[in-house]
């Protein structure tokens, strides 16, 4: 039976309900649906409108329901339109008549979207920590990695040696400002539609107030109008995920890269590779394939939902049924991929010698510059003089360490024998020492406040 068919004739058509049900997706808010419900109960009891009986039954009933949800008894009928008719349906056949007075007040636009709220507030914790754990294993693998040199790239061309810590840690800042999204989310996420009725407002003198401190919300939502049809901390969420999808996917595009046989500085466990069903050689990186790929499915439903809640007429519009889908697959995807990541990131074994054999002497060629403007020469002109020196080496197949010190003298007289000390690639490291530099002990330090941070949170 549904919940509205008082003004019909006939019931309405099968393909039409196929069509109308969410159950499928919803029911996935039972447990939140049935503790709204609880506070309801209490707040409309208080109101006058349950007596004490009537609110005793109702909460016992809705208890057992949730009992059963809990240990997965409760079974769904064919009629169930929703999560919402189906908690209200099972209560009826534990409590009787007593049932049918709990929607006083209440209206399903109010209702879903607080239990969606709800479902919100606990997914955010979950994948908080799903991203922390990354974090640490990132960070185990900057202290792991020492005093690790890798050529660091711009345009994905050879551009200055870097840390192999540094790398890491490069991307362990994008997902600490993730969490800090979520964090700032939940702020919105946390106002209370619930009271709000199907879009005016409630009847029933109901305390919002406290009906939101019992439900755990910091306040109740203050226009009813737009208490039914925000959608805004969905389309949060997604930007959100989409935005740490688009984070972990620039993470995996680089492990695939660096994991081939052309750069060779990574190799992942065996745990986390796969293999060919035709070339027995192979070992892929599907982890890290698919965490780029499924950034773009992230994209996808972030744009679905903006173009769903696009030019939508005031106050709840049927419409509104397609925003949690998108939102429970994009945390799914999340919550699948993390720990996975997490896996793979803390098993992965670097290469230091494919690493270091990959920086070549003209990635120095910003300290050749740099040098002579320590000899007192502006960088402009220091910096064409490095490009003649790049040039001069370049046409000869060789290397700026394997220029000679006259062929130096001969592009600048400022050039001395201790030239070729600025193109070790660690002297290139040490002197970026500046704060967030690429030196050890910048590195050190942003090691320690990282682990800080973490350590932090933990107390
Ligand atoms: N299943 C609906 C949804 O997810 C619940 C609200 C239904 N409201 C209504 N007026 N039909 O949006």
């Amino acid at each position: 039976m549904t919940l509205w068919g008082g003004r019909f004739s006939t019931k309405l058509n099968d393909q039409a309900w196929d069509l109308n049900t969410s159950l499928p997706v919803d029911q996935r808010m039972a447990l939140q649906d049935v503790d709204g419900s609880l506070a309801w109960a209490d707040a409309i009891h208080k109101a006058g409108i349950l007596s004490d009986e009537e609110h005793g039954q109702i909460t016992r009933g809705l208890v057992a329901v949730r009992a059963e949800f809990v240990s997965g008894e409760f079974s769904f009928v064919p009629a169930d339109e929703d999560i919402h008719t189906a908690v209200e349906r099972r209560l009826g056949e534990l409590i009787g008549t007593a049932a049918g007075k709990l929607h006083t007040g209440r209206s399903r636009n109010d209702q879903v979207a607080t239990d969606f709220r709800l479902w919100m507030l606990q997914a955010i914790p979950e994948l908080d920590a799903a991203l922390k754990n990354l974090q640490a294993a990132l960070v185990e693998q900057a202290e792991l990695a020492g005093e690790t040199l890798m050529p660091g790239y711009t345009h994905l061309q050879r551009a200055q040696p870097i840390l192999l810590a540094h790398w890491w840690l490069s991307h362990f800042h994008p997902l600490g400002r993730d969490r800090q999204r979520l964090a700032d989310l939940t702020k919105r996420v946390s106002v209370l539609p619930l009271g709000c009725g199907a879009l005016a407002g409630t009847p029933v003198p109901v305390d919002r107030v406290a009906l939101a401190e019992s439900l755990g919300f910091a306040e109740p939502a203050s226009n009813s109008l737009d208490s039914v049809s925000d959608r805004d901390f969905a389309a949060e969420f997604l930007f959100c995920a989409t935005l740490t999808g688009v984070h972990l996917s620039k993470l995996a595009e680089q492990i695939v890269l660096y994991t081939s046989a052309e750069f060779g500085f990574f190799e992942l466990s065996d745990a986390y590779s796969t293999g060919s069903s035709l070339m027995p050689q192979k070992k892929n990186p599907d982890v890290f394939e698919l965490t780029r790929g499924k950034a773009g499915t992230l994209i996808g439903l972030l744009t679905g939902l903006l173009a769903t809640l696009k030019g939508l007429p005031s106050t709840y519009d049927k419409d509104l049924q397609e925003d949690k889908a998108p939102v429970f697959q994009a945390a799914d995807t999340l919550l699948m991929m993390l720990p996975v990541l997490a896996g793979a990131i803390q098993t992965i074994t670097a290469k230091p010698k494919r690493m270091r054999a990959a920086i070549d002497s003209f990635m120095m060629a910003t300290d050749l510059a740099d040098y002579l403007v320590g000899k007192g020469i502006p960088f402009r002109e220091t910096h064409a003089i490095a490009g003649k020196a790049v040039r001069a080496a370049a046409e000869k197949g060789i290397g700026l360490d394997q220029i000679s010190l006259e062929a130096y003298q001969a592009l600048c007289p400022a050039f001395e024998a201790d030239v070729y000390q600025v193109l070790d690639p660690m002297k290139s490291i040490e002197k970026r020492n500046a704060i967030g530099g690429t030196s050890p002990e910048a590195v050190k330090n942003q090691i320690d406040g990282v682990k800080r941070l973490l350590s932090f949170e933990n107390s």
